[in-house]
């Protein structure tokens, strides 16, 4: 072998070796934006980095939320606009990104284009402490766990039974209604319980039924009692779904019925089960 030889193949290695170093890094830090602009994950926000979803996650939260075309989905945080856009690509919703980013919002506004879905998708470059975000039927987070609690008494008031999605972060005592797992990730569920706490009272179209429950609620767990005439006995198996309320009692007849009704503010509406007969119910706050 030559010197000169020695020299070239050396040269050529080293450019292997750069080339494979480059893919490897390349593998290990994906590239993600445009032309126009890359972020850096974990770059910097106002209240938290950019991290993205990864998209598995992205549609399995919006699946999760059981996410459809009558939806209004809300990501508060949106980054480079992958939740909103999976939204309405995937799910056909509506949706709005909130992100403080101004290269983020302008991104994910070129990937919503990009993807076909910018007359579905929303990207408002503002502070979520500060933007509205009541109109939201499903709402999704990947932030922090003390910014959850921080907005949690804001998406404890929004409209019973909007469907919120976090990504990593759970909100502390509110206990999420279902977790799940994929890869090493984990996301969690609620739905925004109806307030229910207090006194009702409750009579069947009959007028057969009459009675007046106590409700005591901490989130979605309620529990109580019933006095039908004086006749005060424990609530069986109550629950709050959203803005249904139901539980099971006894009748002074020994048998077993059910109530499951809607909650609109401080009414209630649905039906009284015996047996598998219902009948009309109507109640009204105390
Ligand atoms: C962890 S990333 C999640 C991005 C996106 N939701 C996702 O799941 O891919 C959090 C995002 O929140 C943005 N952010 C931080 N503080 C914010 C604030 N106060 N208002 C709006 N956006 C904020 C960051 O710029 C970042 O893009």
């Amino acid at each position: 072998m030559t010197g000169r030889s020695t020299v070239r193949s050396t040269g050529r290695s080293a450019v292997l070796f750069m080339l494979a170093f480059a893919a490897c890094v390349a593998a290990q830090d994906p590239r993600y934006g445009d032309a126009l602009y890359q972020p850096r994950l974990r770059q910097p926000g106002k209240d938290v980095m950019w991290l993205p979803t990864p998209e598995p996650m992205v549609e399995r939260m919006l699946a999760m939320a059981k996410t459809t075309s009558d939806d209004v989905v809300y990501d508060l945080g949106s980054g480079d606009g992958r939740l909103p856009i999976a939204a309405a690509q995937k799910f056909g919703a509506k949706a709005v990104g909130i992100e403080y980013d101004h290269d983020l919002a302008a991104l994910a506004r070129r990937n919503a284009e990009r993807a076909g879905v910018a007359g579905k998708v929303t990207i408002v470059e503002g502070d979520i402490f500060k933007e509205d975000f009541t109109r939201a039927t499903v709402l999704t987070l990947y932030l922090l766990p003390d910014l959850n609690q921080q907005l949690r008494p804001q998406i404890l008031a929004m409209k019973p039974g909007t469907r919120v999605v976090s990504h990593a972060w759970d909100m502390g005592e509110w206990e999420p209604d279902t977790t799940q797992r994929l890869g090493d990730g984990e996301a969690f569920l609620w739905s925004v319980p109806a307030r229910v706490e207090g006194r009702w009272a409750l009579r069947d179209a009959s007028g057969f039924f009459e009675g007046e429950i106590s409700l005591t609620q901490r989130f979605q767990r309620i529990g109580g009692t019933l006095d039908l005439r004086g006749n005060v006995q424990p609530l069986l198996g109550a629950y709050v779904e959203g803005d249904i309320v139901g539980f099971t009692f006894v009748g002074r007849d020994g048998g077993i019925r059910s109530v499951r009704a809607r909650v609109d503010g401080g009414t209630l509406a649905g039906s009284l089960n015996f047996a598998g007969s219902l009948t009309p119910l109507t109640g009204q706050r105390r």
